[in-house]
């Protein structure tokens, strides 16, 4: 991908209906980004599936969720879950009787870190006794799916599956110092990267991130073949990341969070869906722009190119609504506080010579620096500061408008695609929650 590719019209076509059936590739979170996908599908009157990751039990061992799990993801999801775990990674798995990834990391010390080696021929191992154990448990739950879906009806699969973070103390000590670390506590992406620790983290990104889409892909052939020779047709879409176009100085200019290390996993994702498209099937990913959800709390600063949206609005239209938004951004800000100072103080970042360097789409995902990651987690506690509360922040508000935006646009655009990668930027998140003033689909086609 050379150069970012923006949606930039409303979807016109919509070919989902009544009994269609929308499949959630991964669990409901309450602010996660699939939230408003769902509410798209429900409104339409879609079926609507989901899955479980499964639970752990004491013993780490992956098992089904129980009675009471069960009815409160239903609840949750408003649909039926397939009750088969679908964990993705492979961090503990291993041959029978062998050491997990995981347990291999427990060795490490934050002293030994940086030269502990692995041994790549075991872990490659566990790489292939965990894909064989998410595939054999993806065509459980595909055989299952297959009753349910009656002939001539449309599919809808949404892939929102990101992660693969091991759960070792040693990486969660660095994470943290990765991603929120200012001063001496901060720590180069690049020297995690280069190491073994890194490396392996990178595999099992992939495996979460990007691989599941292709398993997906792979394993729904032959509900593909027999929707389609019914008269259905089958949509595949995923959330991706790689930067978003956001106004700075008045221009909407691409930009990103540094370091996304999960980038290569996203970027990835890209080339499967280019190639499924490729062989006439038709899969998009969407890049998304930066929210606030339980997945990326973890990055310190993820929220500071998402607060501009409200330049964007007033300059995609404005008018009642947006300024109602604006006023309620006021509200929870401390008193010798304004937008425009919060705006400021990202915009002095977003211009300072710190920054420059980083805007380089095709040197994506770049490793962070000291002076960077000093101002960007600078300027996000100082913003958080400026709240009345640290934990209502404006940051929440825009997020959870962002995710209703791009419920809209995916949803809409998954009929008809238009390609197999998309930008969503601020421009047309801005234009879909003007011209809805933030409500819903049912605005959308009234207006
Ligand atoms: N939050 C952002 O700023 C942002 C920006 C662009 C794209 N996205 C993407 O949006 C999607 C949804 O993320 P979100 O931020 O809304 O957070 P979320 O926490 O709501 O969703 C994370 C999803 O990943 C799944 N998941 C996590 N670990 C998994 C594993 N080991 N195996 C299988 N599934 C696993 C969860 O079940 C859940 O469905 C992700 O693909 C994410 O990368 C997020």
């Amino acid at each position: 991908m050379k150069s970012p590719i923006p949606l930039t019209q409303f979807p016109q076509t919509n070919i989902f209906r009544k009994g269609d059936v929308f499949v959630l590739f991964g669990e409901l979170f309450d602010r996660g980004y699939a939230t408003h996908l769902v509410d798209q599908a429900r409104r339409a009157g879609m079926e609507i599936v989901g899955i479980t990751v499964g639970r752990r039990d004491e013993n780490n061992a992956l098992r089904p969720l129980n009675d009471e799990e069960l009815a409160a993801a239903e609840a949750r999801i408003g649909g039926k879950i397939i009750n088969v775990p679908l964990m993705a990674g492979f961090d503990l798995d291993a041959p029978a009787g062998g050491p997990t990834p995981t347990d291999l990391l427990a060795n490490m010390t934050l002293e030994s870190w940086e030269a502990d080696k692995l041994d790549w021929s075991h872990i490659e191992r566990c790489r292939e006794v965990g894909v064989e154990r998410f595939r054999t448990s993806l065509s459980e739950v595909m055989r299952i799916l297959d009753g349910m879906i009656p002939d001539g009806r449309n599919v809808y699969f949404a892939h929102t599956m990101a992660g693969g973070i091991p759960k070792a103390k040693v990486f969660m000590v660095i994470a943290n110092r990765i991603y929120k670390g200012r001063g001496a506590r901060h720590m180069s992406s690049q020297t995690l990267l280069d190491s073994d620790l890194g490396k392996l983290i990178l595999q099992n990104f992939d495996e979460v991130s990007a691989n599941t889409f292709r398993h997906l892909i792979d394993l729904s052939a032959g509900i593909r073949a027999r929707v389609e020779a019914s008269g259905g047709q089958v949509r595949y879409s995923a959330f991706g990341y790689h930067g978003t176009g956001i106004l700075v100085s008045g221009e909407y200019r691409w930009q990103t969070y540094t370091n996304y290390t999960q980038g290569y996993a996203k970027m990835r994702l890209e080339r499967i869906a280019q190639e499924a498209w490729a062989s006439g099937i038709k899969a998009t990913v969407y890049n998304c722009p930066e929210i606030r959800t339980n997945s990326s709390d973890v990055f310190a600063g993820i929220e500071l190119p998402l607060i501009p949206l409200l330049l964007a609005l007033k300059k995609e239209g404005g008018g009642d609504w947006v300024e109602a938004q604006w006023q309620a951004c006021r509200d929870l800000l401390a008193e010798e506080y304004t937008v425009e100072d919060v705006l400021q103080k990202i915009a002095d970042m977003q211009t300072s010579d710190v920054m420059r360097p980083f805007y380089d789409f095709s040197a994506w995902p770049m490793p962070n620096s000291p002076g960077q990651s000093d101002l960007a987690i600078g300027t996000s506690s100082e913003i958080t500061a400026m709240h009345k509360d640290g934990k209502a922040l404006i940051s929440d508000l825009l997020s959870r408008l962002v995710v209703e935006a791009v419920g809209q646009l995916i949803f809409g655009e998954s009929s008809a695609p238009s390609g197999p990668v998309l930008w969503l930027n601020h421009d047309i998140v801005a234009r879909t929650l003007v011209r809805t003033n933030g409500a819903s689909r049912d605005a959308l086609a009234a207006a």
